[in-house]
């Protein structure tokens, strides 16, 4: 998705920029671009492709500049060209805007402008920004703030969602931000102030951030940060220290971030166990004040996330149920905020997003807000978009995940929920104490159990060279097993591009054995044992129409005839997903690696999808 960086400030703006911009490459884009203001007038540098090539531009212009605004640009209206990046001018050459989101009425805007006189060099849907504020500029009611009372005259036009930068040949010092429903965060600095949609691209200037909220307006000068509502009354605001390293934000001699991130993962989970239990004692969940005396009222729980979290979320629902006793269903938030779901003050809506930005999964929460439930929110992003809409949130403390597919940012999701799950029992007195002492002796093992996992890394990555040629594979599993053939299947295919499908084991017979041809490649998960001798009548089926196996299992399997076998630790089987998708997320990399593809930013993905 769109990225966006901003600097305001006493040194060159062009290097910080192309610096913000490359770490936001992550994200996903296709074009780049930057404005800053040169000896008074707007220069505008900008181009499709790498972040790279516009770093050719700027390093031959040079500009001295000390304000700026930049942006890369994932095609929605439009095809990747120079004319459709960011930033747009309007036609006067005196303000131009960088945006990230939709302008859902653009159309109508767009007429209105050209019955004005205006014209149009791109088919994005952000040219309108500029002119539009030109237009309120030299048409709009006078007030003694004539480039912010502009910019408002012109945001209250736009229907969608967008995150704003606005700079202004008649205004050289000052930069204009705004935004609804689509990040924005400003960076504190001594004597320079800076801008991002996304906390990493500024995280090496500051670790004092205050986060935007929608509607809501930042005017901005080297020295000042001032804030208005959307009245343009000046408020003041609290600002946020961010804990984030910068470096955890870089490859650490690492090839790839997925490939750190892997390795990451034991750290993430001990993090993200922190505080909220120690052995032989209680779960605590200080930040939330959800009381026995509520949950008692809830019949019904709502999990709602989009691809890995999603997945997150279907284990977290297994052990929510076998825990806490209560109904959980699962949901795609594309699907849950337009399918009218039955929903009151009597359900409780889990929501799961490791960016806390993704546009469905915050739709999703508005809705059940409007309906009079509880909700919850679990990201990994202090003050994302949906920290800040929901009524409960507890966060995942994986560190800033860079790379596409998703790893430490679902292992630790599903420890959370696995806590949360203990956290209501105990509340409800649901389960057994020995029990739950039991699961979490076993959660305070994962770090250990996941590094005996990576140990075999070089197993994975044999298996990984026999079957990188391949065009389709198909995961099976049942119980939490098929929750992780599922996500094992959908980090195949994001990042190596080979078609795969997950079932769930026992499914196979009714349909989709008719695929299983000779030579192709079936992954197996066998991890829970009140299921493991059911799966393995299905892979034998698999085995025995030719397909070649490769299983991975926490139990002593004997008698079989699979192919490749990565025996991991046994864990409790509510939180053996945290394990056994190890392997399955080093299979993917290595896939991918073999082919020669970028891993980390892998084709038409984001990282954070901020639209719907
Ligand atoms: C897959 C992946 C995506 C995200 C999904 C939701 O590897 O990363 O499927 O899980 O786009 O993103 P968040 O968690 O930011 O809401």
């Amino acid at each position: 998705m769109c990225g966006i960086v901003g600097y305001v400030g006493n040194k060159k703006a062009t290097p910080v920029l192309i610096k913000g911009l490359l770490s936001l490459e992550y994200r996903g884009y296709d074009s780049a671009g930057i404005a800053v203001i040169e000896d008074g007038k707007l220069l505008v540098m900008k181009d499709k492709g790498r972040v790279a090539n516009l770093q050719e531009i700027t390093d031959s212009i040079n500009p001295d500049a000390t304000i700026g605004i930049a942006h890369t640009r994932w095609a929605t209206h439009g095809k990747p060209s120079r004319e459709n990046s960011h930033p747009h001018m309007d036609n006067s050459g005196e303000f131009a805007v960088v945006h990230n989101g939709i302008i859902e009425n653009y159309h109508e805007l767009r007429e209105f402008l050209t019955e004005k006189g205006y014209k149009f060099s791109s088919q994005t849907d952000t040219e309108v920004i500029p002119n539009l504020i030109h237009y309120y500029y030299t048409n709009g009611v006078k007030t003694n703030t004539p480039f912010l009372s502009a910019v408002k005259s012109a945001v209250d036009d736009l229907r969608g969602s967008y995150a704003i930068e606005v700079v202004s040949s008649l205004y050289t010092d000052t930069m204009i931000v705004t935004r609804k429903d689509s990040p924005l965060v400003i960076g504190k600095g001594n004597g320079e102030n800076f801008v991002a949609s996304d906390i990493p691209a500024i995280l090496s200037y500051s670790k004092d951030f205050y986060l935007l909220d929608d509607n809501e307006y930042a005017v901005l000068t080297a020295d000042s940060i001032n804030f208005f509502d959307s009245s343009l009354s000046e408020h003041s605001k609290p600002i946020k220290n961010i804990e984030w390293d910068a470096t955890a934000a870089e490859k650490n001699g690492f090839e790839d971030y997925m490939l750190k991130e892997i390795y990451e993962q034991p750290t993430a989970i001990r993090e993200t166990i922190g505080a909220h239990f120690h052995l032989g004692e209680k779960c605590d969940f200080p930040e939330i004040d959800i009381t026995a005396d509520y949950l008692k009222t809830i019949n019904k729980i709502y999990i709602i996330a989009c691809g890995t979290a999603m997945h997150a979320g279907l284990v977290g629902k297994n052990a929510i149920e076998r825990l806490c006793h209560i109904p959980v269903e699962v949901d795609i938030a594309s699907e849950f905020r337009y399918r009218n779901p039955i929903i009151n003050e009597k359900t409780l809506c889990i929501y799961v997003s490791q960016s806390g930005e993704t546009a469905d999964t915050i739709a999703a929460l508005k809705l059940a807000r409007s309906k009079g439930a509880k909700t919850l929110a679990i990201s990994n992003v202090i003050g994302s978009s949906i920290t800040r809409e929901a009524d409960y949130t507890v966060y995942t403390h994986a560190g800033p995940e860079i790379a596409v597919a998703s790893t430490k940012a679902y292992t630790s999701q599903v420890v959370l929920l696995v806590i949360l799950a203990m956290y209501f029992a105990e509340l409800l007195g649901t389960t057994e104490q020995s029990i739950l002492d039991n699961l979490k002796a076993s959660i305070l093992d994962l770090p250990t159990a996941i590094e005996t996992v990576l140990d075999q890394t070089e197993q994975v990555k044999e298996f990984a060279n026999k079957i990188y040629t391949e065009h389709d594979m198909y995961f099976l599993g049942r119980g939490t097993d098929y929750c992780v053939a599922m996500e094992g299947s959908l980090k195949l295919k994001e990042i190596s591009y080979i078609h795969s499908e997950a079932y769930a084991a026992g499914e196979l017979k009714h349909g989709p054995i008719a695929l299983i041809e000779n030579g192709i490649t079936v992954i197996g998960i066998l991890t829970d044992p009140d299921l493991v001798e059911k799966s393995i009548s299905n892979l034998q089926e698999v085995v025995s129409r030719g397909a070649k196996t490769f299983i991975i299992t926490n139990q002593k399997l004997t008698n079989t005839s699979f192919d490749f076998i990565i025996n991991i630790p046994e864990t409790e089987s509510i939180i053996s997903p945290i394990v056994s998708i190890i392997p399955l997320q080093l299979l993917a990399y290595y896939i991918s690696k073999n082919k020669g593809l970028d891993v980390d930013k892998p084709r038409n993905l984001a990282k954070s999808v901020t639209v719907e």
